[in-house]
């Protein structure tokens, strides 16, 4: 049976590089927690953004509705507003509507366009859009307006990101 001794100098060599180690991993769990914290934060609101429109107050005649929220960029917050015209159909269902055009992105109006009554008109190339948000063939947009999904939350509209109509 042999009997292995540690020597002297392993035993430095052991010692040093695990209180190294612990000193590392130290230093370095704080920078990791550091770089990953915008990931691990928890938004309690979800996606959605309660806006200032009482469900009550929809009627069948598109209105806007301008809704702020933080974006977080990494470290970097920014306040942004976004837009959203807002009705009842038929059934009584809301509809949320972008306000951007999918021709080009300039922002469409309610009903401002004289020759085009009850339409969302975008006043740059003249595109239009009939009331559920459908693009009017023959003008510049290609695709209907993208559509917010929304909840009710306490009696208040609250609105998702806006996509493209799933028919789109
Ligand atoms: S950007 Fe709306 S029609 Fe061109």
């Amino acid at each position: 049976m042999s009997k292995q001794r540690v020597t002297r100098r392993q035993f430095l060599n052991y010692t040093l590089t695990g209180v190294g180690g612990f000193m590392a991993a130290g230093m370095l769990m704080p920078m990791v927690r550091f770089a990953v914290d915008p990931v691990l934060k928890h938004n309690p609101a979800g996606d959605f953004i309660v806006t200032d429109k009482k469900i009550s107050d929809i009627t069948n005649e598109p209105v806007r509705v301008d809704f702020s929220f933080e974006q977080q960029d990494a470290w970097y917050t920014a306040e942004v507003t976004n837009t959203a015209w807002v009705y009842k159909d038929d059934k009584g269902e809301i509809v949320a509507l972008s306000p951007v055009c999918k021709h080009l992105g300039c922002t469409v109006d309610w009903n401002t366009d004289k020759a085009n009554p009850e339409h969302f008109f975008c006043p740059c190339h003249n595109g239009l859009y009939t009331k559920d948000g459908t693009n009017v063939p023959g003008t510049p947009p290609s695709a209907p307006l993208d559509v917010y999904p929304y909840k009710e939350v306490d009696g208040y509209l609250a609105l998702g990101k806006a996509a493209p109509r799933k028919e789109a």
